[in-house]
């Protein structure tokens, strides 16, 4: 295949960026969008330019680390992570759009990375269990309804890549928090600190920038791990019972 590509580039957060436009050709339908992008950036390299700088670690869909707008949807054309789209969702001859996450709260670092600090903020404000359970309990000595259980392990999936916040016209994270709330709230071990939790949280997620959620949708379009969109109404539940006992 051969692609004309159409990147942000950035050198740093305090540099204004712009779209630049790159042809690439010897790229395999096989081949995943960041080894598409690994090939654009040896033909930089061997023409003594600066590579585009783009994020990655685990490239199995588990870390949340990649994150790209790509033709301006949220990690592509599938219901997948980057790292997990593959070039035969494109054809020969076509124009590829590539830019950061969009969100006051994820500022750029360079060119495609993006600094998703705010996302840790928020964990830290709440995002834990942190009671004493002592020694690792026997298994089904505390017990868990199977339908809480599914609940909390669906939830548990979110692997905190932002795409939510990037798909969303209010750059909300409210999908994110919902999941991580919904996680823990479900859990016996979650219910000490469940008003604390989303009290901190909401605080932070409205401190970091993030907008409100409208009930679009968006985010749970665009998330790679199909997280419900009722995980929201779940945190807004949980906000207003915290601040009834607050
Ligand atoms: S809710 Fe989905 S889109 Fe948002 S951070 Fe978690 S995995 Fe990514
Ligand atoms: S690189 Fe880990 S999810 Fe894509």
């Amino acid at each position: 295949m051969r692609l004309t590509l159409k990147i942000w580039r950035q050198p740093d957060a305090a540099t204004k960026g712009s779209m630049h436009t790159y042809e690439v050709d010897d790229v395999s339908e096989d081949m995943s969008f960041l080894e598409m992008l690994d090939v654009l950036n040896e033909q930089l390299n061997t023409n003594g330019e600066e590579p585009v700088a783009f994020d990655s670690d685990c490239r199995e869909g588990i870390c949340g680390m990649c994150g790209l707008m790509i033709n301006g949807k949220a990690h592509g054309p599938e219901v997948t992570t980057t790292c997990q789209l593959h070039m035969r969702s494109f054809k020969d001859g076509d124009t590829i759009t590539i830019e950061p996450w969009r969100a006051e709260a994820f500022p750029v670092i360079k060119d495609l990375c993006v600094d998703r600090g705010s996302f840790d903020r928020m964990i830290q404000a709440g995002g834990y269990v942190s009671v004493n359970t002592g020694a690792a309990p026997d298994a089904h000595s505390t017990p868990v309804p199977k339908p809480h259980a599914d609940r909390a392990f669906d939830a548990a999936t979110c692997i905190g890549c932002g795409a939510c916040v990037a798909a969303c016209p209010n750059a909300s994270a409210s999908l994110f928090l919902g999941a991580k709330i919904t996680h823990l709230g479900e859990l016996p071990q979650g219910q000490a600190e469940r008003d604390t939790r989303v009290l901190g949280m909401v605080a932070q997620h409205d401190e970091e920038g993030f907008g409100g959620c409208t009930n679009i949708g968006e985010c749970a379009a665009a998330c790679p791990k199909e997280i419900p969109l009722d995980v929201i109404s779940q945190l807004n539940k949980d906000l207003r019972t915290a601040l009834r006992h607050a």
